[in-house]
């Protein structure tokens, strides 16, 4: 199996599934002109945490990790009416281009974007005893995962969902010999979700435009 058939899938699975959207397609353009790097979620995926949104029937969503927006205009777009998603930046240029994209998805009114590092943003939001989160995704600097986890559960509620991004990176989560402070940071949080009685967890590997990777998903009782 090969990168070129796992892409050759994504975009089938695209042009079957997920309709190109004009705010979408102008994210994914402006990122690239601003030089962000493409570690965005691939549609498919980013139509995968907005179905999650949905099936939860989230009216709160966290994101640690912002980017350009890409997968914060997925997510929001799963919200009701009243709804709220936060989203957490520690790069004021990415946040920048991302309100913008926010902005030209009309979701401005729905999506505050934090910017500095998302640990000092979720103590504050813990401080300020914000009302809990439905679900959280977690997908910033893989070596901070187990500091945005137990802060993430302290924002969330029994029932909340916790999914993390980028568990796999091409498997080098489960070799041994890779010590880099980002696969170290991955193994770490999923030891946290094993050993957190009150989290049920799993991870599933994925294949596809974004390489060999995948997600964590967790449920608070
Ligand atoms: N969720 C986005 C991709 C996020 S990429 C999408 O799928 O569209 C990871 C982002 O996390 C980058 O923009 C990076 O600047 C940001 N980041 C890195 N370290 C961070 C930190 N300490 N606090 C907050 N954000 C951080
Ligand atoms: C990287 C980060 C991501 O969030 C992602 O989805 C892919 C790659 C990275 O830092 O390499
Ligand atoms: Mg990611």
């Amino acid at each position: 199996m090969s990168q070129e058939r796992w892409s050759a899938v994504d975009e089938y699975f695209a042009r079957v599934l997920v309709p190109s959207d004009p705010a979408l397609d102008a994210t994914l353009k402006t990122s690239a002109e601003s030089g962000l790097r493409a570690i965005n979620v691939a549609p498919n995926q980013g139509k995968f945490l907005h179905l999650l949104a949905k099936i939860k029937g989230a009216r709160r969503i966290l994101e640690i990790g912002t980017l350009g927006g890409y997968s914060t205009i997925w997510l929001a777009r799963a919200l009701p009416a009243d709804g709220t998603l936060v989203s957490m930046e520690v790069n004021p240029g990415h946040a920048e281009i991302a309100r913008k994209n926010i902005e030209t998805a009309g979701l401005s009114s729905v999506v505050t974007v934090m910017v500095g590092p998302a640990v000092r943003s979720l103590e504050r939001l813990i401080e300020d005893k914000v009302e809990p989160f439905d679900l959280v995704f977690i997908d910033a600097d893989k070596e901070s995962n187990p500091d945005y986890l137990k802060l993430s559960v302290k924002l969330s509620r029994p029932g909340t969902v916790i999914v993390g991004d980028n568990v796999v990176r091409s498997g080098r989560v489960a070799d041994e010999k890779d010590n880099d402070t980002d696969v170290l940071g991955v193994r770490s949080f999923l030891e946290l979700l094993a050993a957190d009685s009150r989290l049920t967890s799993t991870a599933v590997q994925t294949v596809g435009s974004k390489g060999w990777d995948g997600f964590s998903i967790s449920v608070l009782s």
